[in-house]
């Protein structure tokens, strides 16, 4: 179990309020918040679809929403999965390169938990950095 500060414990909270609107067809819910640049939290969730590939997953939402509000870069991302496999709660790679091309810096923190019931598994609780997570991001 990772402890959390006070701040990662509000963007772990706006996170599952995220995953409450989560639009799930066939798998599972997920919530993300991300720290923005202008010192806001924007949330997110997953939104499915039918057609595979065309849902969108709730990190790149998250950070869709902070660009909306004219962000460029985020400084932490929480994650919450209402999932109980042992991958999870993990970002998929896509989100990875997502979460790099965003970050203020590839030592920015994901915080990550399993949730249940709408409620967060504390103990599930890990946070990694970017780089950490990926190691060999795509650039150009
Ligand atoms: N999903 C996310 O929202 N984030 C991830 O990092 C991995 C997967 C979503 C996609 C799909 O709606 C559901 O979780 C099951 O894979």
């Amino acid at each position: 179990m990772t402890k959390l500060g006070e701040s990662q414990t509000k963007l772990l909270e706006i996170a599952l309020k995220g995953m409450n609107n989560a639009f799930v067809l066939w798998g599972f819910k997920v919530g993300s918040a991300v720290l923005a640049e202008d010192g806001e939290i924007y949330e997110g969730c997953n939104v499915e679809s039918w057609i595979s590939g065309l849902g969108t997953c709730a990190e790149r939402n998250a950070i869709n929403h902070a660009v909306l509000h004219g962000n460029r870069k985020i400084r932490e991302i929480a994650i919450v999965m209402d999932s109980k496999s042992p991958n999870e709660p993990k970002p998929c790679g896509a989100c990875l390169q997502y979460i790099h091309d965003f970050a203020e810096n590839s030592k920015i923190r994901i915080v990550m938990a399993k949730a249940e019931d709408s409620k967060a598994l504390f103990e599930t609780v890990e946070t990694k950095t970017v780089k950490e997570l990926l190691p060999f991001p795509y650039r150009r």
